[in-house]
């Protein structure tokens, strides 16, 4: 474990590829057959494992040039967490009861989590991906050798919160069927449309009133018919409140991390989002689970070891919110 009067904070989180023992044969075997359906024959190639952890630490570390999430140093980039989301397993029910519903995944980063959706069935033509920073996305086709045309998904640049990418309070347009969505550049259009709405590792990025309006911003895009879902995993905690980001931030503003409770999670969506005024009945489900997080071996100064390791433990929270 790495004490803080040993590193300064830059070195503390500069890239360790000894991380790369986070990914599983699991994680290879997705990635191996997210690159194979991108090429014309459609099968695997027979690469060496070697050739891929080249491939992958060349793309991790453009990726981290561009913005340091701790997502990109542990390498979740390569999982295909969706498919470990009990809200997705509800959200792939919508294939077989609605007509052409729309799949969103927002702050989807390279696209591993809708490369899943498409690789599960999901029509690439009703599949939309949208993130603060075109160059994550366009880094995903590097990392799957996949091209826009290959990988048709339609990408959508901008800020959830910015009225001028996502104006929530505009009417919603009243043909639902046949969105074309190579036609559209913003989420405005998609006001109620959406069937199911993915969101990972996006919530805990942003402190407790931001969580409350992005959550009231993703429920103005769902469509508004019993099944419509929207899910996800984040940082979670026993007690809401604030966690302090291990290893610290140099920048203050991303030192803290407001976590939910799974109780606080629930009364946010149930009484805050959607209310029965609102004639919006949903059941909402949340749930913590403690991961092993290799990239938080850290200590300060004086820091007894067993404190370290209690304030190094990680929980994630895996929930979804459904029409009823
Ligand atoms: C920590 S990463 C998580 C990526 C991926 N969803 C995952 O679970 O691995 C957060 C992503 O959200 C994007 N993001 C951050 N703020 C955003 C915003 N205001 N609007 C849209 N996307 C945002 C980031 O660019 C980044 O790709």
């Amino acid at each position: 474990m790495t004490s803080a009067n040993d590193a300064p904070l830059s070195v503390l989180r500069q890239l360790d590829s000894t991380l790369y023992s986070n990914i599983t044969q699991d994680d290879l075997a997705f990635f191996r057959k997210a690159v194979a359906i991108n090429r014309s024959h459609g099968k695997e190639e027979d690469v060496e494992d070697e050739t891929i952890k080249t491939h992958i630490l060349d793309i991790q570390s453009k990726a981290y040039a561009v913005h340091n999430y701790n997502c990109i140093r542990r390498f979740a980039f390569i999982r295909p967490k969706i498919a470990y989301l009990a809200g997705y397993h509800h959200a792939l029910e919508l294939l077989k009861t609605r007509e052409n519903p729309i799949l969103a995944d927002i702050g989807c980063c390279f696209g591993n989590d809708i490369r899943k959706a498409a690789m599960d069935g999901w029509p690439t033509q009703n599949l939309l991906a949208c993130d603060l920073r075109r160059e994550f996305w366009d880094i995903g086709h590097a990392l799957f050798k996949s091209t826009p045309e290959t990988f048709p998904v339609k990408f959508i640049q901008g800020d959830i919160f910015n009225d001028a990418f996502f104006s929530p309070g505009s009417s919603a347009a009243s043909n639902i069927a046949g969105i074309d969505l190579t036609a559209i550049d913003s989420l405005t259009p998609l006001r109620e449309k959406i069937s199911a709405i993915h969101t990972s590792s996006l919530f805990h990025l942003f402190d407790e009133d931001q969580q409350l309006a992005l959550a009231k911003r993703l429920s103005t895009l769902l469509l508004l018919e019993p099944g419509s879902i929207i899910f996800g995993s984040h940082g979670g905690q026993l007690i809401k409140g604030i966690r302090e980001r291990r290893p610290p931030r140099i920048d203050p503003a991303e030192r803290y991390m407001f976590c939910h409770s799974p109780e606080s999670w629930k009364k946010l969506w149930c009484e805050n989002v959607f209310s029965q005024e609102q004639g919006v009945k949903v059941r909402v489900e949340a749930e913590l689970a403690q991961v092993e997080r290799k990239d938080l071996g850290f200590a300060r100064a004086n820091e007894s070891e067993d404190k370290a390791n209690e304030e190094n433990k990680f929980w994630a929270m895996k929930w979804f919110v459904q029409i009823i």
